[in-house]
């Protein structure tokens, strides 16, 4: 019998490292005891020597990326059911394509589990400000994962919160991100964290972008599992909106459209006692680091406009798309490569504009392996409009150049009637503002009428330029 111990931090490359020796050796499973952080009893616990290796064993990736999410798996059993399916694996060359084999179905099932708890605690961490002296911010998070993935999920912390130092405790494993270094601890029992300003902001987000009339209690828990409401400040509102959602979806549909809504032009004074980073540095850093509404977690990175920092033209559209928010650019996809099309037609350099968005980071819905672009609602474009107003405090233009009903919205506060509108310089807050259609719709066209609306986009682009020369 071999024993086999596998330590709670760094359990996938023991893990992996084991499995292909005994494999080498032709351990067969029924001779192994996986110990997962040394927990089998004292007349077990013998270490017993590894074999040699001898020789790589072939391993289909399939399996390879099955067992790099099925190893954080809380299930006890995980690394011997793993370990049975690559023993048969050898025999059964076909048997990761056997959608009928039980014992894969079951560790596809785990799989699915661990990528699910992964994507839930990158939406549902809340750090609070430690308000450190030192020159970098200091955050802290207390959060309870399903399975034990605190390790693999760290790398995106590290990524999005890459210029300020955190920690994310959990009773199973601590990761902390100090001065660019990634490392882990055991877990802990949860500590006395201070209380934050952010945490009424979560607050005031979640209500805000609580459709009552749109309420579906099982969707809505399903996508917010009851088991992480203790630790999301914003939860507490949950039982209440619920059990008020028919009468305010009545109050809703009573009511006549109107202005802005009142809760809207709270959210913005909210905001705005943040004070408005003044440089770029601060901006880039305030981007990186925003988590201002929850269209962050899932997103690769935020997008910041780019181009020349003095520019007498912004232009602005919607958010980045899928091609963006990989890329961290705006306008480099289809889109993009329409409107640069026609901006050179229309003789208007983008090169020397600022090109950005009114959204920084790219809302999508999973599909598969899709992620389907959605419309940002008020609230976040509400949110988001911190960042664009920082980036035209400065940058100056003469003019600002909103592609879409979602710039217009940000900037002019309406996105109704952009075809009426269009071409037309309007006096806002941030200064003139001409409105134009986004380049995404002029693709949504059908052909017979793509030609007269490309050329209207073009005369749209030739009027920006004509009021910036
Ligand atoms: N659409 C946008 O509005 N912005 C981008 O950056 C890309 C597509």
């Amino acid at each position: 019998m071999y024993t086999v111990p596998l330590p709670r931090i760094g359990t996938d490359k023991a893990w992996r490292e084991a499995a292909r020796s005994l494999l080498s050796n032709r351990v067969p499973p029924e001779d192994i005891l996986w110990d997962f952080d040394q927990t089998l009893p004292e007349l077990f616990s013998a270490p017993t020597p590894l074999p040699d290796l001898r020789g790589q064993p072939k391993v289909p990736k399939s399996f390879v990326e099955l067992s790099q999410q099925v190893v954080w798996h809380k299930d006890p059993q995980r690394f011997a059911r793993l370990y049975a399916l690559l023993w048969r694996l050898r025999l059964e060359p076909a048997l990761m394509s056997d959608r009928a084999d039980a014992d894969l179905a079951k560790l596809q099932q785990m799989e699915k589990a661990v990528r699910r708890c992964k994507h839930k605690m990158k939406a549902f961490v809340r750090f609070r400000d430690l308000r450190s002296d030192g020159p970098r911010r200091a955050f802290a998070a207390w959060f309870e994962p399903t399975h034990h993935t605190v390790e693999p999920t760290a790398p995106f912390f590290a990524r999005r919160f890459a210029d300020m130092d955190w920690i994310i405790l959990t009773p199973d494993v601590t990761a902390r991100f100090e001065n660019g270094t990634l490392s882990f601890q055991p877990g802990q029992d949860k500590p006395d964290l201070p209380e934050d300003a952010t945490e009424e902001l979560w607050g005031t987000y979640f209500r805000n972008i609580f459709n009552p009339a749109r309420l579906k209690v099982k969707a809505m828990t399903s996508e917010m599992p009851k088991k992480y409401w203790k630790n999301l400040p914003e939860a507490k509102h949950i039982p209440d909106l619920i059990a008020h959602a028919d009468a305010k979806a009545k109050e809703m549909q009573d009511k006549a459209p109107t202005l802005p809504p009142e809760r809207v032009a709270r959210i913005r004074e909210q905001l705005v006692e943040t004070a408005q980073p003044a440089s770029w540095n601060m901006l880039q850093a305030g981007l990186r680091a925003c988590d201002r509404c929850p269209l962050c977690a899932p997103a690769t990175q935020v997008v910041p406009g780019t181009g020349v920092r003095d520019a007498s033209l912004m232009i602005v559209g919607e958010q980045p798309g899928d091609q963006e928010d990989q890329a961290g650019v705006p306008f480099v996809g289809p889109a993009g490569q329409l409107f640069d099309r026609l901006a050179q037609e229309a003789g208007l350099d983008r090169e020397s504009a600022f090109v950005t968005n009114a959204v920084k980071h790219f809302k999508f819905q999973q599909r598969g392996k899709r992620r389907i672009h959605q419309n940002p609602n008020s609230a976040e474009i509400e949110h988001c409009r911190f960042w664009l107003q920082s980036e035209i405090a400065l940058v100056k233009p003469k003019l600002i150049l909103a592609m879409g009903g979602t710039a217009a919205e940000s900037l002019t506060g309406s996105r109704k009637d952009i075809l009426k509108r269009r071409g037309a310089v309007e006096e806002t807050g941030f200064g003139p503002v001409l409105l134009t259609v986004h380049p995404s719709y002029l693709l949504r066209l059908p052909d017979h009428l793509k030609a007269d609306a490309n050329a209207a986009f073009v005369a749209d682009l030739q009027e920006a330029r004509r009021i910036i020369a």
